[in-house]
């Protein structure tokens, strides 16, 4: 029996909810498998830890997450500590400090999911971004001089090194052609002039090496505005840190909302764990209310089964919340519903065993 040692992250608002959901498919999983199983850690951190110790993790938190294969997160963030605080203390330190540079997002639109978009065929919304997730303009570099004087002056630096570059964009060739796609290069080199021409000029470099997939390149505001006019466009993305956060929430929207949309951050060279987690936050507008939909993070314990080596449980999973969408009689009020998210997952794994 193979047993995977999985780090879990509640963390807070409605990240808890969902990610307990989530734990329970992965289990089901393994258990209609029976050649693998998983040992859960669960960790109490986040804001109210944070609330009461002053830290938003124990001083050997990273230490306590590197013994495990993958780390599975909820969302970070709660009105009462500042955001910058609790996410730079949790979330983004273990992105950083696991090297966990892909962050990959898929925007494919599920058949029964919910679409806002007319007149857009369905079956054309099925692209995967491919952010880089380790520098750039999260990159912390900065600094806040003459706090509060009338020469007050704030910097927000931006990090574009060759080798975190090169990374991301070959991994998004090699991922395009492994699936036999294009990639398209959403950048914003007319106005941001060192780090985005910068940026295309690696990417023309490394699309040297693949001369059997095509590529497009677009500024990011148009890339923003095709996303809903034709989002047809667009089949592998490559993006920087920032617009790759923000066009994939923008892609969560043309794919059935925030409350299904997932991602992988992912060391490819697995020196460090992988983290699992919905794209959404902790949602404090409807924390402990039984709204949340618990479907992110079950696409997300989807991408993990494939990540650990479980590719046709990752395939049934994610067939298996479609089934529950087309059946569309359990679902979320995001959706349109009056279920909770063990109501929802309840019909997941019926239709998983099935
Ligand atoms: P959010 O994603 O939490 O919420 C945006 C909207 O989407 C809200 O109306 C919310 O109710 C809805 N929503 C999100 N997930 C949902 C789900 N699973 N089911 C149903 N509806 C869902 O974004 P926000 O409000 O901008 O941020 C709230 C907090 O979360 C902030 O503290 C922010 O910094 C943090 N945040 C954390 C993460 C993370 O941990 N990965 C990601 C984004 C935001
Ligand atoms: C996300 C989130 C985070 C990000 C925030 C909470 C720091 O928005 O995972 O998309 O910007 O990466
Ligand atoms: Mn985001």
């Amino acid at each position: 029996m193979q047993t995977h040692k999985i780090a879990v992250i509640g963390g807070d608002g409605i990240g808890p909810e969902v990610i307990s959901q989530g734990m329970r498919a992965l289990k089901e999983a393994a258990r209609l498998d029976g050649s693998f199983a998983f040992d859960f850690t669960e960790y109490p951190w986040g804001c109210e830890y944070y609330l009461k110790t002053g830290r938003m993790m124990p001083a050997d938190g990273m230490d306590q997450l590197s013994r495990h294969e993958a780390v599975y997160l909820g969302a970070v963030g709660a009105p009462g500590v500042p955001d910058h605080i609790s996410l730079w203390d949790l979330l983004l330190k273990i992105r950083k400090g696991f090297d966990q540079y892909i962050n990959l997002r898929p925007i494919k639109l599920l058949q029964g999911a919910p679409c806002p978009l007319k007149d857009v065929d369905r079956r054309a919304i099925d692209m995967i971004v491919v952010r880089e997730n380790s520098e750039g303009e999260y990159a912390s570099a900065g600094d806040w001089l003459f706090r509060g004087q009338e020469n007050e002056v704030v910097l927000q630096t931006g990090v574009f090194s060759r080798k975190g570059c090169q990374r991301t964009i070959r991994y998004a060739f090699e991922l395009a052609r492994s699936l036999g796609k294009s990639v398209s290069n959403i950048t914003k080199s007319n106005a941001l002039n060192y780090s985005m021409v910068y940026w295309d000029q690696i990417f023309a470099e490394v699309a040297q090496d693949y001369p059997d997939v095509p590529t497009h390149a677009y500024l990011v505001d148009a890339a923003s505005m095709f996303f809903v006019k034709d989002p047809g466009r667009f089949q592998v993305v490559v993006a920087s840190n920032l617009f790759g956060d923000i066009l994939t929430d923008l892609g969560a929207a043309i794919s059935g909302g925030m409350g299904l949309a997932a991602g992988a951050n992912l060391n490819p060279e697995r020196k460090y764990p992988s983290m699992f987690e919905p794209i959404h936050g902790s949602a404090p507008d409807i924390a402990g209310k039984g709204l949340a939909n618990p479907l992110a993070s079950i696409w997300s314990a989807s991408q993990m089964l494939e990540f650990l080596g479980h590719p046709q449980w990752a395939q049934k999973l994610l067939d298996a919340i479609e089934q529950t969408l087309i059946a569309g009689d359990c679902l979320t009020p995001d959706m349109g519903g009056s279920a909770n998210a063990a109501q929802v997952t309840d019909a997941v794994l019926s239709y998983l065993a099935q």
